[in-house]
């Protein structure tokens, strides 16, 4: 395993964006959606048969929410991520982790290395996403496991999602704020390219798995209700968090307060009496054998 590597894969543009969005993010991150994202690592990590002794891969691990559940879980873990920040943090969240930068779909790990590698939310930010599979598949020993999440589409109203997914879950709370607005996504921002998208089903996932060459394939979907305060969910758009982070802040500070105040009308759909929101999400978690 090479220290820290410059990836040489061929970039789509989709790939020079999300470079874009992460970079100087970890903090911001860990702060606001990484605790949405946490949800679904213990079932992350079981589709993975990680446990006591498992040599697990934690491929962008952002700020190290999944590493850290693996070493609880008394894995040997090692963690990449495209972006230094990430890296970094998950260096500082999880003693013990040997975290690499590298970028999918190209990680500088030999044939076979893993007995188990996992990307939880990560495959939704890759430009080539079976390209990426198939990379997670080769350095996976035979017989190990590779385990996946990404959210499925069309979501639910409580999401962040932009563009086609958002349109079909009847618009997302934070995306119908930045519609009010007049915000619209910057050109800069592309969606993924047609010849690389793939149905974001519990059928799309486990067909795109097979065809990256993982064995037994199977994807189940998951909704749950992510409750936070209202300050925190906005919080994490405003940083200019994930494609809908960016449409946002495209507007510059008008932009973002105007979002602001049509946020404060429509967040009263998703409040409870405490104050906090309930916010409906669905996602897919997919697993294979190399
Ligand atoms: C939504 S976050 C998920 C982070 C973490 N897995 C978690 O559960 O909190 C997506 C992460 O994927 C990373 N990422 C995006 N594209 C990547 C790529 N091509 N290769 C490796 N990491 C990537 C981002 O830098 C970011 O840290």
């Amino acid at each position: 395993m090479t220290e820290a590597t410059e990836a040489t894969a061929p970039t789509t543009p989709f790939d020079h964006a999300e470079r874009r969005i992460w970079s100087g993010k970890a903090e911001a991150y860990a702060d606001t959606y990484a605790h949405l994202c946490a949800h679904l690592v213990p079932a992350l990590l079981d589709a993975a048969e990680a446990g006591p002794g498992t040599r697990v891969l934690d491929v962008g691990c952002g700020s190290g929410t999944v590493s850290a559940a693996a070493v609880a879980r008394g894995a040997s873990v090692y963690a990449a991520d495209a972006d230094p920040g990430m890296a970094a943090a998950t260096r500082r969240a999880v003693p013990g982790v040997t975290a690499h930068i590298a970028r999918l779909p190209e990680l500088p790990y030999a044939n076979d290395t893993f007995d188990a590698v996992v990307g939880n939310f990560v495959l939704n930010h890759v430009g080539r996403p079976l390209a990426a599979l198939a990379e997670l598949r080769r350095i996976t020993r035979p017989g190990g496991r590779v385990a996946v999440t990404i959210w499925r589409a069309p979501g639910a109203p409580g999401q962040t999602l932009i563009g086609r997914a958002a349109q079909a879950a009847g618009q997302t709370l934070i995306g119908r704020a930045a519609q009010a607005a007049g915000l619209t996504r910057p050109a800069w921002l592309p969606a993924l390219a047609p010849e690389d998208d793939f149905p974001r089903t519990p059928e799309g996932l486990a067909a795109l798995l097979d065809t990256a060459g993982l064995l037994d394939a199977e994807c189940s979907e998951t909704a749950w209700e992510h409750r936070c305060d209202p300050d925190t969910w906005w919080a994490g758009a405003e940083q200019g968090i994930g494609a809908i982070g960016q449409v946002l802040t495209s507007g510059g500070p008008e932009g973002v307060a105007a979002a602001r105040r049509a946020y404060d009308d429509l967040r009263a759909e998703f409040r409870t009496r405490e104050g906090l929101l309930v916010l409906p999400h669905v996602a897919l978690l997919a697993h294979g054998e190399a």
